[in-house]
């Protein structure tokens, strides 16, 4: 044989399978309390090596991740990889009592997946009571090697993780609001990667901020990552604008803005040209909130970036904040959003729909001998307040376990009513641990319809083991006869976290390929808490890649 020929043999045969098949990437965890000062006051909080946000976990479409998570601290852990489908592999999701036992104080636990098909920016957060305000940490999922992206390649690409600061601890501010049937108190700050900045008013603070240094001409892109608990915030840079290129790991076709609206448990990643004169510009992430009757934390977390060639002490640059209850700004966002749908990035949108669903999302009021008022704020999707079993759902599932959790959560509300009206006389939930079950493969169309119990309100509503394609979206009552003849199934924007319109609607359509016990729940983190939150139980297809595997030996009891 011809020496070219050999060599053409060892490419094809030893180094091309080496090149796309992906690597095995070791991550270890440490779960640590330390001792940070924010806001001129100093508290312990769990974090991640000890570091806030935590580190950042890098790997490439393609790649196997095992991240070692070793539980140093006295309260129960668990780490969930916010978006990363996880197909097949519902073992390593990580939300407490759903897909696992928590990790306990002393014990250990890897997580083990390969990230399939997606490429972007995601998030992991601790997924358990309120520790995910300070364990939490950006996922950046490159392209495979050789594979370009689909915009043009930035000079440096920069995580911003967004957040929120309480001086109190926060599993103490949870605790108080459940005894006493009432909101949880706000937070005091919210912080650019991990600082609230020079805008804050206390010294120290304003010297940490966190400071983007650019070269004049030169393309960033910025993979912005909402890690608050409550709150959609608003993203500006003074003086620039933002091209949004993808969002929750999916290229979407790009489109240019001033202001960026981000959901909790939502990425978008941007091209920032600094184009403008030498100098410094302020980062904002101010609240957004259209619903007059919700407090909010008002402060704007603030952040440099810094031209390489401007003189460092110069006046700094400032914008106009967005209006907090801007309602067109947040849907004139959200309606630019569409999927790239390229011949190599298509939108697979179902075109048919085997399970049609209607949940009602919101709030409610139940009976609370205990609490001051008689009475305590609840969240229910379909009325149903969603109770926590004590053992994990996919454990249950997987050994056909009875007692645990039962499949008759309903498709459509149980009494229909003026949803975005001033609601029923009757505000009671029921409570149940109910679970809603889908055949493997099944397409489904949900349409999640927020209710105007005790006032409307947006809710960023998150699926895990999918993404699902955001095919439509309107304000008051969704109307099955007349809203679908506006939905866009041709270049839906796909993602894994979106945002329900106060007194609105939004439709989404999966199909249900990943076998396991999957979440879905508001991802305020107050709303899950009152029980803003239901599972789907999706049964196994045929042979081991449509059935989910028995569970790891290391996986966590109860
Ligand atoms: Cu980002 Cu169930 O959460």
């Amino acid at each position: 044989m011809e020496p070219c020929s050999w060599r053409a043999l060892i490419l094809v045969f030893f180094l091309l399978p080496l090149l796309t098949q992906g690597r095995t990437r070791h991550y270890k965890f440490n779960v640590v309390a330390k001792n940070f000062t924010r806001l001129c006051s100093t508290k312990s909080i769990i974090t991640v090596n000890g570091r806030f946000p935590g580190p950042t976990l890098y790997a490439r479409e393609g790649d196997t991740v095992v991240v070692k998570v070793a539980n140093h601290v006295q309260e129960n852990v668990t780490i969930h990889w916010h978006g990363v489908r996880q197909l097949t592999t519902g073992w390593a999701d990580g939300p407490a009592y759903v897909t696992q036992c928590p990790i306990q104080p002393g014990q250990n636990y890897a997580y083990n997946f390969t990230l399939t098909g997606q490429r972007g920016t995601l998030l992991w957060h601790a997924h358990i009571m309120w520790q995910r305000a300070t364990v939490h940490g950006a996922i950046v999922i490159l392209p495979k090697r050789g594979v370009p992206y689909p915009f043009p390649a930035p000079h440096k690409e920069v995580v911003l993780i967004l957040a929120e600061w309480w001086k109190s601890d926060v599993e103490a501010v949870i605790n108080e609001a459940l005894q006493s049937g009432l909101a949880p108190n706000v937070s005091d700050a919210h912080t650019i990667n991990g600082h609230e900045g020079p805008a804050s008013g206390c010294a120290s603070s304003a010297r940490d901020g966190f400071t983007l240094r650019v070269d004049q001409g030169k393309t960033y892109l910025l993979r912005i990552i909402n890690a608050a608990l409550n709150e959609d915030l608003f993203f500006k840079v003074a003086g620039h604008l933002m091209t949004v290129v993808e969002v929750d790991a999916t290229y979407t076709k790009p489109f240019t803005i001033d202001t960026l609206l981000i959901a909790p448990g939502q990425t978008t990643n941007v091209l920032l040209t600094a184009d403008q004169g030498a100098g410094r510009y302020l980062v904002t992430a101010s609240p957004f909130t259209d619903s007059p009757l919700v407090a909010v934390d008002n402060s704007t977390g603030t952040a440099t970036v810094q031209y390489t060639n401007a003189v460092s002490t110069s006046a700094i640059a400032t914008t106009k904040l967005p209006p907090r209850n801007s309602t067109s700004l947040a849907s004139q966002f959200i309606d630019s959003l569409r999927s790239l749908n390229s011949k190599q990035y298509p939108a697979n949108v179902p075109s048919t729909v085997d399970h049609s669903l209607l949940f009602t999302v919101g709030l409610g009021v139940n009976p609370c001998p205990a609490c001051p008022n008689g009475s305590r704020v609840v969240a229910a999707m379909n009325n149903v307040t969603f109770m926590m079993p004590t053992m994990a759902l996919l454990q249950a599932h997987y050994s056909n376990m009875s007692g645990v959790f039962t499949t008759d959560f309903p498709g459509q509300p149980p009494v229909a009513f003026n949803y975005t009206g001033s609601g029923p006389n009757n505000t009671q939930t029921m409570n149940g641990t109910r679970l809603y079950r889908l055949p493997y493969n099944a397409s489904v169309q949900l349409v999640l319809q927020d209710t105007g119990i005790i006032g409307p309100e947006s809710h960023p509503v998150h699926l895990h083991g999918y993404n699902f394609f955001v095919v439509g979206k309107g304000v008051g009552n969704y109307d099955p006869t007349t809203s679908p003849s506006k939905f866009n199934l041709v270049d839906p924007v796909e993602r894994n976290t979106m945002a329900v319109p106060g007194a609105g609607w939004t439709a989404i359509r999966f199909r249900a390929d990943n076998p396991g016990v999957w979440f879905l729940h508001c991802h305020f983190e107050v709303h899950t808490t009152w029980g803003l939150k239901m599972a789907f139980v999706v049964e196994d297809g045929e042979g081991p890649n449509e059935s989910l595997p028995p569970p790891p030996k290391d996986l966590p009891a109860c």
